[in-house]
């Protein structure tokens, strides 16, 4: 594949650990662990791809409304990978990045989440965000809310650099793993001009070879943005 067909940006919505789970008879929660384990091998691989930015969608506005014990063991696993994980993020120049209104979120979560953001603040590979307690609604309305209070202008531009992702690119390419076909309220700003990849493959499995396939898919999309 030639390096001008890489996407720039590759955003991703990991849903299905709970069918990965559900399939081997094991709780929802192993799903999400094993999920955590793939973001690991999914970054890793996105990095040595020469990709700039990954994004991935790991819990939404919506995601509060799961039952407590799940909420709270996805809380866990999130002070784990930014407890565990961001040694090797920085061994690999991969600077950490957090999209959403984490002030919901618990303070040992956000001290864990700070920390990580902190220790990679200096890398200048991959830039991986991860979108937290994130919805794409209330977002925009953040934006627009912040464009009224400095008495700005409201235009496409200004609110484009008052969204969470006002320093990045919009996302060249979005994958779904799971059959799920939708937005589920992620970057639907952002997602103007974006090229749309889906698998059935469920997150926990989605691998380096998946990966691929996305990209393969992606370098023969012809992009028109409205043009001939
Ligand atoms: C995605 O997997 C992870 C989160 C939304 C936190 P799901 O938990 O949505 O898995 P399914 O869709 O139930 O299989
Ligand atoms: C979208 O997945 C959110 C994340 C992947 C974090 P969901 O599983 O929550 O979305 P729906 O409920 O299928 O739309
Ligand atoms: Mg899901």
């Amino acid at each position: 594949m030639e390096n001008g067909s890489l996407p720039r940006h590759v955003a991703v919505i990991m849903d299905g650990n709970g069918r990965w789970a559900k399939k081997r008879g094991l709780p929802r929660t192993l799903g999400h662990k094993a999920g955590t384990e793939n973001v690991r091998r999914i970054v890793k691989y996105c990095s040595k791809k020469g990709i700039k930015y990954l994004t991935v969608y790991a819990f939404s506005t919506e995601n509060f409304r799961r039952p407590q014990d799940e909420v709270g063991a996805l809380m866990r696993l999130l002070i784990q990978y930014f407890n565990n994980e961001t040694d090797e993020l920085k061994e690999n120049g991969v600077r950490l990045n957090v999209i959403g209104d984490i002030s919901e979120f618990q303070p040992k979560v956000r001290e864990a989440i700070q920390n990580g953001l902190d220790k990679t603040k200096d890398c200048d590979g991959l830039v991986f965000t991860i979108a937290l307690a994130y919805g794409a609604r209330a977002e925009i309305v953040r934006a627009v809310k912040s464009i009224i209070d400095e008495g700005c202008e409201v235009t496409e531009e200004t609110v484009s650099k008052h969204l969470y992702t006002f320093d990045m690119p919009d996302p060249d390419l979005i994958i779904r793993t799971s059959g799920e076909e939708r937005l589920s309220n992620f970057l639907l700003y952002q997602a103007a001009y974006s090229e749309f990849y889906f698998t059935k493959t469920l997150w926990p499995d989605f691998d380096e070879s998946e990966m691929d396939k996305a990209l393969e898919e992606f370098a023969k999309r012809d992009r028109r943005y409205g043009g001939v």
